[in-house]
C-alpha cells in the first residue's frame, strides 16, 4: 500500500473535521482507494487543539511555515481561510511542489488569476472542492460527470444563512430582522452576516463555479451582486400569492454574446425543484446540452460535510501520486476567452411594486412609462391600503425585459409625485 503524506493548516471548524475523518474513517478510505493518507504534520495557532484533537506532539505545530519546509508533506491542505496568510502559504507550498487542497472560495475568487496560474506553472494539483456547496460534490460533477456536456446554465442556492433568513420569513412570516435574530442564536449566521447578507459569499462561490463550468477566467469585479437586506415579508407574500417564491439565486449564464455572472434574490416558481431547498441547505441546478437539466442538493456548509468534501480532493489526489500520473492541468486552466458581459444585458420578467396615491389615472402613467422603456406588462395587482398609510400597494409582473431598461424605467416612475419612496424591483425566474 502506497502512503501519501499531507500537512494541514488550520485545525478550525473544517480542519477539526479533517482530521477527525481522516482518523475515524481512515480504514474504509484506504480499502476504497488503495492509498493510505498520512498526516505529517497538523497546525493551528491555538496549542489546545493538539490535546483537543488528540494529535501525537510530533505531528502538531503552531508554526505553519513547518509543514511548507517539511519534505514528507505532499499535499498542503489550506483550512486558515481569508485572503492574506493563506494566499502567502499557499503560493509558497506550489513553490515547493506540493499539491494544495483547500475549500478557501474567498481566495480562489478574488485571487482567481494568480492562484491558477501559479498551480499550473509549479505543475501540481488544486483541490478545491469543498469551496463551493460545502458537502455537495458539485465541481468533481461539472470537472468530470459533465465533461462532455456544453453547459448553458449554473444556478443555485448556495448561502445556507441566507436561505435560512428567507425560508424563515416565508414559512412563519417573520420580518428580516427577526429572522436574521433567529439564524444567529441558532447558528446559522454569524455575529458579522455582512458578507452573507450581501451576497458576496455567494458571488465567490458562482465565480467559481462559473470558470469552471465554461472554462475561462471571470472577473469578479464584474459579477452582479445584490443581497438580501432590503428584501421586505410583504412583497414575499404578494409574490406568494402569485405562486413565486423567493430565494438568493447565484446564476452563470452562457450567452451567444459571452458569459453573464450575477447574483440577486429571485422569484421562482413555487413548483421549480430549487423552491424546495429550505433552511440552510444548498443546491446547484446544471443546465447542459446532452444531460439537460440536473440538480444537486446538500449541506452547504458545516464541520463533517465540509470535511467529507476536503478528504475527497485529498485522496483523488493522493491516487494521483501514488499511481505516479501527472497533475490535472485541464481542471483549471481556464483556457477559453470568453467576453464577461455587463448586467445591463441580463434579461428576465421582473416583480415591480410601488407605493401610489389610489387616484385615477396612475396606473396609465406608470404603464405608459414602462411601455417607452419597451416593457410589457403581463400582470397588475392593487393591493387594499396598509393601516395609516395614504399609499397603496400596487404589483406588476412584467415580460421579459432588459435590465437596464427597467432601471431606466423605474428611475422615472420613483419621480412622479404620486409615488412614495423607492419602488421594489426583483427579478424573475420563470418556468425556463
Ligand atoms: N466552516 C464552514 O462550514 C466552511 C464551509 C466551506 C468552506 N469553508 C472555508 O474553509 C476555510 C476554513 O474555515 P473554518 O470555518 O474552518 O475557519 P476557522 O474555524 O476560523 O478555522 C481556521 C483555523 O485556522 C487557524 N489559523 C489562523 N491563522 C493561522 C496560521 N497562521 N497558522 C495556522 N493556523 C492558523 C485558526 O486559529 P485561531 O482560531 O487560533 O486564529 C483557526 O483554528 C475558510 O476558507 C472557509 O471559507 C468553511
Amino acid at each position: 500500500m502506497r502512503s501519501v503524506k499531507i500537512g494541514i493548516l488550520g485545525l478550525g471548524t473544517v480542519g477539526s473535521g479533517v482530521y477527525e475523518l481522516l482518523r475515524h474513517n481512515g480504514n474504509l478510505l484506504e480499502s476504497r482507494s488503495g492509498v493510505r493518507v498520512e498526516v505529517a504534520m497538523a497546525v493551528d495557532l491555538d496549542a489546545s487543539k493538539k490535546r483537543e484533537l488528540g494529535i501525537p506532539g510530533a505531528v502538531f505545530s503552531t508554526d505553519a511555515a513547518d509543514v511548507i519546509a517539511n519534505p514528507e508533506v505532499q499535499i498542503v491542505v489550506e483550512l486558515i481561510g481569508g485572503t492574506s496568510i493563506a494566499k502567502e502559504l499557499m503560493l509558497r507550498a506550489f513553490q515547493e511542489g506540493k499539491h494544495v487542497v483547500t475549500a478557501n472560495k474567498a481566495l480562489l475568487a478574488e485571487h482567481q488569476a494568480e492562484i491558477f496560474g501559479a498551480a499550473l506553472e509549479s505543475e501540481v494539483d488544486l483541490g478545491y472542492e469543498a469551496s463551493v456547496g460545502g458537502g455537495i460534490p458539485i465541481i468533481k460533477t461539472i470537472r468530470e460527470a459533465l465533461v462532455g456536456n456544453v453547459i448553458r446554465r449554473v444556478m443555485g442556492i448556495l448561502n445556507g444563512t441566507t436561505n435560512f433568513i428567507l425560508t424563515k420569513m416565508t414559512r412563519e412570516g417573520l420580518d428580516f430582522e427577526s429572522a436574521l435574530r433567529t439564524a444567529q442564536k441558532l447558528g446559522f449566521a454569524e455575529a458579522d452576516p455582512t458578507l452573507d447578507l450581501s451576497g458576496g459569499d455567494a458571488r465567490h462561490k458562482i465565480v467559481i463555479l462559473a470558470s469552471l463550468a465554461f472554462n475561462t477566467a471571470i472577473d469578479i469585479g464584474k459579477v452582479y451582486v445584490e443581497g438580501i437586506e432590503h428584501i421586505h415579508k410583504r412583497d414575499m407574500q404578494y409574490a406568494e400569492e402569485l405562486g413565486f417564491v423567493l430565494k438568493l439565486l447565484a446564476i452563470a449564464e452562457r450567452l451567444e454574446e459571452g458569459v453573464l455572472v450575477k447574483v440577486h434574490p429571485t422569484l421562482i416558481p413555487s413548483d421549480n425543484p430549487l423552491a424546495a431547498i429550505s433552511w440552510e441547505d444548498n443546491a446547484v441546478m446544471v443546465d447542459s446540452d446532452f444531460l439537460g437539466k440536473s440538480m444537486y442538493y446538500g449541506k452547504g456548509a458545516g464541520k463533517r460535510p465540509t470535511a467529507s468534501a476536503v478528504v475527497a480532493d485529498i485522496v483523488d489526489i493522493a491516487r494521483r501520486i501514488a499511481c505516479g500520473a501527472g497533475y490535472d492541468r485541464g481542471s483549471y486552466s481556464f483556457s477559453q476567452k470568453l467576453t464577461q458581459l455587463s448586467f445591463n444585458r441580463s434579461r428576465s420578467r421582473y416583480y415591480l411594486r410601488f407605493f401610489v396615491l389610489d387616484r385615477p389615472g396612475i396606473l396609465s402613467k406608470i404603464s405608459g412609462i414602462l411601455g417607452e422603456n419597451d416593457i410589457s406588462i403581463a400582470s397588475v395587482i392593487q393591493k387594499e391600503t396598509e393601516e395609516e398609510h395614504e399609499h397603496v400597494p400596487l404589483v406588476m409582473m412584467t415580460h421579459v425585459a432588459r435590465e437596464a431598461d427597467i432601471v431606466r424605467a423605474i428611475e422615472a416612475i420613483d419621480k412622479l409625485p404620486e409615488v412614495e419612496g423607492d419602488s421594489t424591483i426583483i427579478r424573475v425566474i420563470d418556468g425556463e
